[in-house]
């Protein structure tokens, strides 16, 4: 048997000539990336169809995750309704936008989030040494099975990721905008990786564009760490987010709303009705 080494992964190839013998393995954890890389590795080869094509459809089922970035209860019930969501972020900002004060009560909201989402959601620790994160990170991801201890990108961040990680205890590291924190942070087994598109947007450069660059390192380098699209400012930051290869989106409402939108779905839909509404109104003459 002839096997090919992708990313990490050793897939056998079909013998000439025949059939293939087993389902393929899909990829684990950041899959978008790592059969965008297959793909395009494979797409003018003639193991493309035979290989590629199949790896790409089964690992469909992982396909891009959406997340509401709000601390919003009414939001997240609102996308949940949608029957498209898959968890929730929140940080210290949207909590207090919501005006969430006070330990207990931080704690119940958290509580009541998880309740209402079956997916992810990850709280942030204020904690900034890596005592105060252990302990906080500890007591959230106690409230909830669905808890990921969110953590930022600093050096006791680091120490207190590697710490849940080898606890089993899930993180999202936060406040990520360069392709080498993104690198230390998989060292350190962050389940997700947050580098914040708009805010590099804001500053003139490019946020896609270092969802590419991770997307392409953690294949080559076949990191679990799944990247987690965030800071997004609108539908086209999702729909570039996709074709970059983040494996989760994380979105304000009015982002996910307006991946619904198109001036000639409104022209059309109007135009139809009118349409149904005249031949009917004949009808009764
Ligand atoms: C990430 O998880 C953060 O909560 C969020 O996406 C930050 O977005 P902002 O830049 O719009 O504040």
């Amino acid at each position: 048997m002839i096997f090919l080494f992708v990313t990490g992964k050793i897939l056998p190839l079909p013998p000439v000539g025949g059939t293939r013998p087993a389902p393929f393995e899909p990829p684990q954890g950041g899959n978008a990336a790592r059969v965008r890389k297959l793909s395009g590795v494979l797409c003018c080869s003639p193991y493309y169809y035979s290989v590629a094509l199949p790896v790409y459809k089964t690992a469909q089922h992982h396909n891009m995750k959406f997340f509401i970035d709000t601390a919003s209860l009414d939001q997240i019930k609102e996308a949940k309704d949608l029957g498209i969501l898959d968890g929730v972020t929140t940080n210290p900002s949207l909590m207090a936008k919501e005006g969430i004060s006070g330990d207990k009560n931080v704690l119940d909201h958290y509580r009541a989030i998880c309740e209402l989402v079956d997916g992810d959601v990850s709280a942030e620790v204020i904690a900034t040494d890596f005592k105060g994160m252990v302990e906080e990170g500890e007591r959230l991801s106690d409230l909830a099975p669905n808890i990921v201890v969110k953590i930022p990108m600093i050096k006791d961040g680091i120490k207190a990721m590697s710490y849940f990680t080898d606890r089993g205890i899930r993180t999202n590291c936060t406040l990520v905008f360069s392709a080498g924190q993104a690198i230390i942070a998989a060292k350190a087994g962050a389940t997700y990786l947050s580098p914040f598109i708009g805010r590099i947007d804001d500053i003139s450069w490019d946020g896609v564009e270092l969802i590419k660059d991770i997307a392409e390192i953690y294949a080559i380098q076949g990191f679990d760490t799944q990247i987690l699209a965030a800071s997004i400012r609108n539908a086209k930051h999702i729909v570039d987010s996709a074709r970059a290869g983040a494996d989760v989106v994380t979105c304000p409402l009015s982002a996910i709303l307006g991946l619904l939108k198109h001036p000639l779905t409104d022209i059309g839909l109007e135009q139809f009705l009118a349409d149904h509404k005249k031949v009917n109104e004949l009808l009764l003459k």
